[in-house]
């Protein structure tokens, strides 16, 4: 359903941050982007929906040549794209509920949207996708009073409210501890089981990505050099991925967190289960 071919992007500071990009995405599957900081993980995602224009290669969604696109075929394409970014925080204000219900605003028109007047199907609807997420206790609490989970529930139902078939997503857990992370990535997991999304998350850790993703796309300096199951995903892979120093230094970050612990039993515990964290 999502093309990638020969995707390059070079920032006019010069930075290379995508190479070659070939990738195929069918409907339904479940990718986890990994790799260093810096590698183009959030690039990648942002040539999809067009925050960042490819400066060459060509991107296909269910057929359509997306970098060719402008104006409200733009936006009309975007509305297939649920997005859930930092950059699209929730508006602190209003509520749970309005917070969602904004995901209908590519939808609705200008004066709707600037009335905020929805329609019953689409009130019914962030009912039903707030229940889902496990958040109908809270659709009248107002945005700055949530927790970090709640609030990355809330912008699930936001991007699930518009109907997409792809979701975008962009380290989904930051900042949450470790059990939200598992509880979000696990909803995420099984809404893309449900409803038949395919879906690219870019996600820092990767015991997660094997825990709850079907494929694993590994980047490094902007080209892909790992691309396989969970279960493909080893030790040699990751060093690939990662480069040796920065893997041990990543895991003695890691291990530091915890009490201590060998690293060499640490490491195939974390290599292959997400229980591990
Ligand atoms: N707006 C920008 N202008 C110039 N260079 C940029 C811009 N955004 C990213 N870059 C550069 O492009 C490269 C890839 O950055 P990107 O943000 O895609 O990496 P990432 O894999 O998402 O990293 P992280 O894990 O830290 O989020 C980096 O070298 C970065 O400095
Ligand atoms: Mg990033």
């Amino acid at each position: 359903m999502l093309t990638l071919s020969q995707v390059n992007k070079r920032y006019s500071t010069g930075d290379h941050a995508l190479v070659g990009i070939d990738l195929n995405l069918p409907r339904g599957q479940v990718m986890a982007l990994i790799g260093p900081s810096g590698a183009g993980k959030s690039t990648l995602i942002r040539c999809v929906n067009r925050l960042v224009e490819a400066s060459s290669g060509s991107i296909r969604l269910e057929g359509t040549e997306l970098t060719q696109l402008s104006g409200g075929q733009l936006r009309k394409a975007r509305r297939a794209m649920g997005m859930i970014f930092q950059e699209y925080a929730l508006v602190e204000r209003l509520t749970v509920m309005e917070n969602v219900l904004s995901g209908r605003l590519g939808y609705v028109g200008f004066w709707r949207s600037f009335l905020r007047r929805y329609t019953q199907k689409d009130i019914a609807e962030a009912f039903r996708l707030l229940e889902r997420v496990g958040l109908s206790h809270a659709l009248d609490k107002r945005a700055d009073a949530l927790s970090g989970g709640q609030r990355q529930r809330v912008g699930i139902a936001r991007a699930l409210i518009q109907q997409p078939n792809l979701l975008l997503v962009d380290e989904p857990t930051a900042s949450l501890d470790p059990k939200t992370s598992r509880l979000i990535m696990r909803l995420i997991r099984e809404l893309c089981n449900e409803r038949q999304l395919a879906a690219i998350i870019n996600i820092h850790d990767v015991a997660l990505a094997q825990q709850f993703a079907d494929r694993i796309v590994g980047l490094r300096a902007g080209k892909i050099v790992f691309d396989g199951t969970p279960q493909e995903l080893d030790a040699q892979a990751l060093t690939t991925i990662y480069g040796e120093e920065e893997w041990d230094s990543r895991l003695n970050a890691e291990a530091g967190e915890k009490p201590p612990t060998d690293l060499q039993v640490l490491r195939p515990l974390y290599l292959t289960t997400g229980e591990a964290l």
